[in-house]
């Protein structure tokens, strides 16, 4: 596949716009906000605090991005368009179009309640093969968007099938054959919160509105070219690697500010990057601030848990809590990704550096900041370095605290008693990472498991390598033990079977560090008729377009 294609067939979009597909633009506060911060003189210094000015992108009712509560069934079209993100400027943008009761929607913030059904025809627009996967959704195969549904220019592919998911952030995401990291990156993805009443209970409980105290945060990473359209031109060495960005986005917004007042904010983290793992934390000074996550990728914990830190791998979610009370009117509080080593654990503990080296991250140790260097490609940023996301500034406001309820949902652990284990062993080779070996072909299924069957999966990964978030589709999983973790994981590591916050809860992905063995619980039972053929594979997604996936079935 030609990786510049994309940007080619972009242009093609503009021209297309101008003849009369809608060529979408942000409307009120954010393109205001642009207009008024010029990007030029964006800072590429990482820690800046200075020229977060631009306004959060706050998703409305309908347009980009607005929140769609599906009351039957959508036709949704892929489009080439332009969006300005820099600047203003308008860049290429791919879009999911659909409408209801009147409304126009690009990108729609679908939300469902649990148990209700979804019917949705994807018609494709653009002049390359897309499809929608609904991630972290337990769908028959077929609704899954597995990359043999994938549909041609022009082609059309039906979706309906019943959400039986928890209340949870979810996300649908282009599942591309081999094209999903450009068209992802270009544009093709969005949230699906689903609404149950653990979810309800909550939202009475704390005041939280979506769109106000409640927030889906999309955090990624892009490059830009002079113009400010947006640049993917992975070379062989990044296409191995990943993509990194060197403008961080949240909710498609540079240099990011959102006015707060002293109370709670709920915050549905998603990573949205290509490859980019961040450490995140609230920052004011110098200090780490106290949050809660409430939940991780299929909905909520059992019970708020403190933290000052979390890492978020591509694909994963996570609902944090933060006080703003915390602070006081005129503070600014950073949401940080904090420095790290990626590639921490290569040559155990009498690697130079040492773990306070390997935490400050890139201050000239060892290896491991030479990888990260390596890897950093073409981006400014390398994977590891500490950069401010969003500004939090502190508006004036009566205090308004409630307490955070002390049981949020039910969380039953899979019983793994007699369970039978499975080693999934991550590798690389040709210039190319594996799983068990393999490199991803349509027709080969790797392994059948049995409808029903209970699994605990051993996930390896050999020190000299790179973190890579593994991530299966059809059922969720649980996270049980973490083994041989690098020293910064090791230390975050609060819980049993030296597991992190962020392990908590039901799973679809999870990170799986250099040198560390993961085990996961998964229980198969479904009730869709017939086989069903799914996949796993690597989440940093220039790693799954180059094949770091496999097929699993279940039979039965
Ligand atoms: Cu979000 Cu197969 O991926
Ligand atoms: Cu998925
Ligand atoms: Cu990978």
């Amino acid at each position: 596949m030609d990786r510049r294609r994309f940007f080619q067939f972009a242009s093609v979009g503009l021209a297309a716009g101008a003849a009369g597909a809608a060529a979408v633009h942000f409307g009120g506060r954010a393109s205001d906000a642009m207009a008024a911060a010029p990007l030029r003189s964006y800072p590429f210094d990482p820690m800046t605090e200075r020229n977060f000015e631009q306004k959060l992108f706050i998703p409305g009712s309908s347009g980009p991005f607005g929140v769609l509560d599906v009351a039957g069934p959508l036709q949704i079209r892929t489009t080439a368009a332009t969006f300005p993100i820099l600047d203003g400027q308008p860049s290429p943008f791919l879009l999911y179009q659909t409408e209801q009761g009147g409304k126009a929607y690009q990108n729609p913030i679908l939300r469902m309640e649990t148990g209700s059904r979804l019917r949705a025809s994807l018609v494709n627009g653009l002049a390359e093969p897309t499809i929608i996967h609904w991630h972290g959704l337990h769908t028959p195969a077929a609704m899954d968007g597995h990359p043999a549904s994938t549909i041609g220019p022009g082609g059309r592919y039906d979706y309906d099938f019943t959400v039986n998911d928890r209340g949870g952030t979810y996300w649908y995401h282009t599942h591309a054959h081999e094209l999903t990291a450009e068209q992802a990156y270009g544009g093709l993805a969005s949230f699906f919160l689903v609404e149950d009443e653990d979810q309800r209970r909550l939202a009475r409980a704390l005041d939280l509105r979506l769109g106000e105290t409640d927030l889906p945060l999309v955090i990624q990473d892009k490059q830009f070219d002079q113009a400010g359209r947006l640049r993917y031109q992975p070379d062989m060495h990044e296409s191995m690697m990943g993509w990194m960005g060197d403008i961080i986005l949240a909710n498609l917004t540079p240099n990011a500010v959102l006015s707060v007042t002293p109370r709670l904010y709920r915050f549905r983290l998603l990573n949205g990057s290509n490859a980019r793992i961040y450490r995140l934390a609230f920052v004011k000074g110098g200090q780490l601030l106290n949050f809660s996550v409430i939940g991780s990728d299929a909905g909520l914990l059992e019970k708020p848990e403190t933290a000052t830190e979390v890492f978020l791998a591509p694909g994963e979610r996570m609902d944090v809590l933060f006080d703003a009370g915390q602070a006081q009117p005129g503070d600014d509080v950073f949401l940080r990704s904090l420095a790290f080593d990626p590639m921490d654990n290569q040559g155990g503990d009498a690697m130079p550096g040492g773990a306070g080296g390997g935490m400050q991250g890139m201050g000239g140790m060892g290896m491991g900041g030479m990888m990260a260097r390596m890897m950093a490609g073409s981006s400014r940023l390398p994977l590891g370095t500490a950069f401010n996301v969003m500004r939090l500034s502190v508006t004036p406001g009566e205090r308004v605290s409630a307490p955070i309820p002390a049981r949020l949902s039910d969380i039953r652990p899979i019983p793994t008693q007699g369970a039978a284990g499975r080693s999934i062993e991550l590798s690389m080779g040709r210039m190319r990472f594996l799983i068990n070996g393999r490199t991803f072909r349509m027709d080969e299924v790797s392994f059948d498991v049995r409808r029903g069957a209970v699994e605990l999966w051993s996930i390896s990964n050999p020190g000299h390598g790179m973190p890579h978030p593994m991530h299966i589709h059809g059922f969720s999983f649980q996270v049980v033990e973490r083994r041989n973790s690098p020293r910064q994981v090791k230390a975050a590591a609060r819980f049993s079977g030296g597991r992190l916050v962020g392990d908590l809860g039901w799973k679809d992905t999870v990170l799986v560090w250099p040198g560390e063995t993961v085990k996961i619980a998964l229980n198969f039972a479904h009730s869709f008729p017939g086989d069903q053929t799914y996949v796993f594979h690597c989440h940093n997604l220039e790693h799954e377009d180059a094949g770091m996936m496999i097929n699993y079935r279940v039979t039965g």
